[in-house]
Parts: C-alpha cells; structure tokens; sequence
C-alpha cells in the first residue's frame, strides 16, 4: 500500500468511527488478533510488511507465516523501553467504517479508560482460548466491562485450529458465557468462533466452520450502533490549566467532557459558585463559536473569576453534586493490598485531593457475581467502598457521566496507579453534616494559654528511645509552664485502639485515629508529644496535612535495628525472633524512614538528654509551641 492511498477520500469524513477495547491476554491472542485485523484491513504499510516477514523468520512463532502478533508486541516492547507513552491507539479503516482500538497491556486497558475518559469504548472483545474456555479473568474482564457502561461485547473464542474447528466446543464455552453474562445488562453479546492466526471470521468468513452461519469480527463490528453518549448531557469542563501568556490574555484549557458551549452563554466555576460569561473559545485553528463534548479547547471568560486547575465548569443550571463522601467501585490494580484509612490520592476529573477509603462495603465474587464482605481488595479485587476526601469535590455517577464520575487512586509513595472506580453517588451524610463554627478557634485557645499549639511526632523502631527522650521533652516543657499532653503507642492500644493489632491494615488505623485525636488537642492548644513506631511515611505525610504549617514537627529518632535488638528493654526482639510475635517492624514489617524530618536523632551518637535539650531549644528558637510568654 503506498502512502497516497491511505490519505483519507472524502467520503472518509462521514464515515462513522467504532471505539472498542480488547480484553485478553497476549496468550489468548490479543496481538495476534489486532495484527490480523490491521493485516487483512490492509493498513499495515510495505515498509512495515517486509519488516515483519524478516522479524517473523527470525523470531516467530508460526513456522514460515508472517507472525502477526509481532507487528503489536513489537509496539509493545518497545512501550517498556519507555518509547511510547500511554495508550496506543490503532486506527484503521474499512469501506464502511472507521475504526479505533485501545490497544494497551494488561491493566492499562482499564485504568487509561477509566481516567483518560476513553470510557468512550462502544465496544470490547472478549478474548477466549477455545482450549481453556472460561476462565476468572475473562469473567473479571466482562463484569469490568458492564461497570464501564459498554454495551456490545464480541465473545471471540480463538484458537479454533487447535480445536479441530469443533462447533461443540463452541457452543460449550458460548452457553456457559451467557450463563455468566446475561445478568449484567449488555445490550448485545456476539459469540464469533475464529482463529486469529490463521484469519479465519476475523475479517473473512472462514470456510471452516460450516456449522457457524454469524458474520466475521469485522463485519459485526462494521454494524455495531454507536451510541452518541458525548454530546448529550450537561455542560462540563474540566479546567487542565489556566494559560497566562500575558496580563491581557488568560485562558482556562481543558477538553469538553460533556455537553456543549457557546460563546455568549453563563458558565459557573463549582467550587465557588462564581459565575461568568463565555467571550472566547479559542483554538489552534482559530476561534469557535461553539465547543463540544471531546474538544480540547480554551475558554476565556469575561469577568476574571478566580479559576484554578481542578475546577469545573458548569452551567449555573444543571450543577453537580458538590460532596467531601462518596459510594463508588474499586478495581484495585496495587500490588499492595488496598488498606481502609490510608490516604490515597484521588484524581476525579483533573482536581488531584487526598482522599481514604472509609468502608470496603461489599467485595464482588467475580465467578459468582456475588456480593461478600471483606476488609481489603488484593490485586485485580473489585469491591464497592464509601470514600472520603480532603476537600468537597463535584461528585457525579459514572451511569450518567462518564467523563466526570470516574476516577483513579493513586499510591502516595510510588505514585503509582492502584485503582480505578466509577462513583455511584455521592454520600447524603456529607453533605448533610457540616462543620459547626465555634466562637472560641484553636487561635483564641492558644491565645489564652500563651503557647502555640504543635504536635511533636516521634517516630522510630520499637526500642529507639522515642518514650524516653519524649518523657524529657516533656518534662523540661512542664518545668517551663508549657501545657502538654503526652500520646504514646502502648498506651494508645490498651484503650482507643485496643481492637487494632499490628497488621499493615491495623497500623494505618491506628495512625489515622491518633492522627484525628492529634488534631483535637492541637485545636485546643496544647503541645502535643506523639510516641508512635508509625513505620508508614504515607500515613505520618497524612497527618501533617491534618494540621496547620508548622504545626507538626516530625522527629526521627534514628537507631539501627541491631542496636535496638541489643537494648531490647521489652524482651520483644528475643519474642520476634523466636517466632513468638509477628509483623514486627524491622524484622517481618516494614520501616520507611522519613527522608526530611525537621528533626533526627542520632541514637547513637547522642544521649536522651542531649536530644530532648536539642529539640526544647528548636521549639523555643522556632518560636514553634512554646511562645515566649509562656516560657
Ligand atoms: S505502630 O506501628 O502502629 O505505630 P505503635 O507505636 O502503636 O505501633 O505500637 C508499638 C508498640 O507495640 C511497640 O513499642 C511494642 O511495645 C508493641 N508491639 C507489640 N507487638 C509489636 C509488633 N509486632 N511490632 C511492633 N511493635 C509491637
């Protein structure tokens, strides 16, 4: 094919264009079938064709044929180099219709859906390896699909060949397919018996399977409805950044997520319920009249209301939800267990905000479809979980909005992508509580006591002598006239969080709760010493969010595990090592020190006394906790 031939005729332009997704591993498949697709729709170049034909003598896998799995594992591998981002998306076309696929490896097909708002699929093809049939992860694939809406899904039971082209097979896998499906609500399912390697029912009828008397994967998805979900709906726009090139000019950027807009018509930013007009809508292309849903766009407005990224805009109207608590599906994709009470970040629409998982409410059974109960969700689990987070956000369900009611988690540490959901709505006990106003604030507290309010966070390895050197800073504060409150692991769990034993799950909980007890003496104005092994970085990184700049000092008392085991004052590093107590941190739990404590120890280089004279005479040089009148 040469290069003048794929320049699109014009009747290309009014050619309807399919989105679909293909579920399946690389085992099943899936490349194989994407190539074939490409193959026979001839859209792979000369150039790209000669390649493949060497690639394939040398690397493939199928004798003397062109291995067509190689023209997408090729994209693939190069993918892990770090040489394509994101997703790829294939294009290709037939007389009929035009066609892209999301092609994208492993969990990625879900997560870039979910959060890149290509949620947009009208359609996804299972893929099923005629020898193993059914399988967990076809069922999680399908139930996946339903969750994101899409309505059509192609069955392709592949590897025909290998089962001597056997109708009964077929029909086996197809029934026990249905029995699974039919209660998720898909518009159409299609079973198609084909065989990717070979190109049978793929883009041709294969000559084959007499018995089977469907159209091929491609001449069914030539038919499949599109449905024109984007343009309908309420107006809404998610603001990806404010562009100030110069004072006269400041534009808000984004892509239209829902509806439409014109120049002329009222906008109102949902976090502030400010309202303005529509002046411009700007392009690379020139100015527009009227933007639609898909259309990265800029919007200037004619009054400057304050506007930031992660706002939405709306029309006064037809408004979202505005809510802090919100009931959602979780996929978890972490390789860490989901864990109830950590902070996470939330990425909804573009607005990035710490939020936690309240409640796993239900775990689904995805061979059963059942609901379980549950306390975390492992790799691939789906669960629905109530979630809080930082700051009120527009919450809207993924049913009526797709764009905007779906979301990522992503892991504090790692930055990584641990799970995807689709809200279902937001919580009406958010919104119906709200925060009382008194008339005396921590401010007007600390006034009175003369102090100012901090919370000192020791952390370190059971052992290190955080109790030790605390119970001197606080003494030393004591004799000072300072107003303290001392909180100390130990004791902690006898009372508060006697029902919390040392499981990661356990440890973020009890963090979390000495965290919002922290916070209240903090309001009341006290200095506040924390004795808590609190191994987690992500978990002591949430609780200094809790509080006001400078209000938590995090201080690493630093002594190496082999010291800690020496001193041994509670005979737990003996019990530890003898299998007596598990998930003990340094040994069988982990320790993530902090990287950029405002204070660290030298446990061993420098005595309790020393360090708790030190960290007296920080606080007092800092003018931090202890104000001058109260010393
Ligand atoms: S944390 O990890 O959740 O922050 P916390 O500081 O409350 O722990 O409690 C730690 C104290 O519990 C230790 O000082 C020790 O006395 C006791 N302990 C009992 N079992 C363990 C364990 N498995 N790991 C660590 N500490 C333990």
């Amino acid at each position: 094919m040469t290069t003048s031939e794929t320049l699109a005729p014009s009747s290309e332009l009014t050619k309807s264009l399919l989105r679909f997704i293909t579920c399946g591993s690389v085992d099943d498949g899936k490349s194989t079938l994407i190539g074939r697709l490409l193959y026979d729709a001839k859209m792979i170049f000369d150039d790209q064709l000669s390649t493949l034909e060497r690639d394939s003598r040398k690397h493939g896998t199928v004798g003397d044929e062109i291995d067509l799995a190689l023209l997408v594992d090729g994209l693939e591998a190069e993918r892990e180099q770090g040489i394509t981002i994101d997703v790829a998306y294939r294009f290709f076309t037939t007389d009929r219709r035009s066609f892209i696929v999301a092609d994208t490896p492993g969990h990625e097909q879900y997560t870039r859906n979910m959060a890149t708002g290509a949620s947009t699929a009208d359609a996804a093809i299972i893929l099923v390896d005629a020898r193993k049939g059914i399988l967990t992860q076809t069922k999680r694939h399908t139930y996946i699909c339903s969750l994101l809406g899409i309505q059509n899904i192609v069955l392709a039971i592949n590897k025909m060949d290998l089962v001597d082209f056997a109708g009964e097979r077929f029909f086996k896998i197809v029934s026990e397919y249905i029995g699974f499906a039919q209660s998720l609500g898909f518009g159409n399912i299609r079973p198609v018996p084909i065989s990717a390697r070979f190109g049978d029912n793929v883009a041709n009828k294969s000559q084959r399977m007499s018995w089977y008397d469907g159209p091929s994967i491609l001449a069914h998805l030539e038919k499949i409805p599109i449905a024109d979900r984007e343009g309908t709906g309420p107006f809404r726009f998610p603001v990806q950044w404010v562009n100030r090139p110069n004072l006269d000019f400041r534009g808000l950027a984004g892509t239209v997520a829902s509806g439409r807009i014109e120049v002329g018509e009222e906008v109102q930013v949902v976090s502030s319920s400010k309202r303005s007009r529509v002046s411009r809508i700007v392009t690379f292309d020139g100015d527009l009249t009227v933007a639609e849903a898909g259309q990265a766009v800029t919007l200037m407005l004619e009054k400057d209301v304050d506007v930031t990224r992660g706002d939405l805009l709306c029309r006064p109207d037809a408004t979202p939800d505005i809510a802090d608590q919100f009931q959602g599906h979780l996929l978890w994709m972490g390789d860490d267990p989901m864990l109830q009470g950590r902070s996470y970040f939330l990425r909804l629409g573009t607005a990035t905000v710490p939020v936690r998982v309240t409640t796993l409410k239900t775990k689904i059974d995805i061979n059963t479809l059942e609901a379980r109960p549950g306390r975390t969700l492992a790799l691939n689990e789906i669960g629905v979980c109530t979630f809080a987070a930082a700051h009120p956000l527009p919450i809207e369900s993924y049913a009526d909005h797709r764009r905007t009611g779906s979301f990522i988690l992503i892991d504090r540490a790692t930055n990584a992508t641990v799970g995807a959901g689709m809200v279902q709505y937001a919580l009406r006990r958010a919104t119906n509580i709200q925060r009382q106003l008194h008339t005396i604030d921590k401010g007007a507290r600390a006034r009175l006591s003369g102090q100012k309010p901090v919370i000192l966070w020791f952390t370190g390895l059971s052992g290190s002598g955080k109790s030790t050197i605390a119970d001197m800073v606080e003494s030393g504060l004591h004799r000072r006239g300072v107003q303290t409150m001392l909180l100390d692991g130990d004791n902690m769990r006898h009372g508060l969080n006697s029902d919390l034993g040392f499981t990661t799950a356990d440890r973020v909980e009890n963090i979390r709760r000495v965290g919002e007890v922290a916070k209240l003496f903090v309001d009341a104005g006290l200095v506040l010493l924390c004795c808590f092994i609190s191994p987690f970085a992500q978990d002591r990184a949430s609780i200094r969010e809790l509080v006001g700049v400078d209000e938590f000092i995090e201080i690493f008392v630093d002594v190496p595990i082999e010291e800690c085991r020496k001193r041994d004052p509670k005979g737990l590093y003996k019990k530890a090592d003898a299998g007596e107590i598990t998930n003990f941190t340094g040994i069988d739990s982990a320790y993530e020190p902090p990287i950029d404590p405002e204070i660290r120890v030298d446990g061993m280089r420098e005595t309790a006394k020393a360090a708790s004279d030190r960290i007296i005479s920080w606080l007092m040089s800092r003018g931090g906790g202890v104000d001058d009148g109260g010393i």
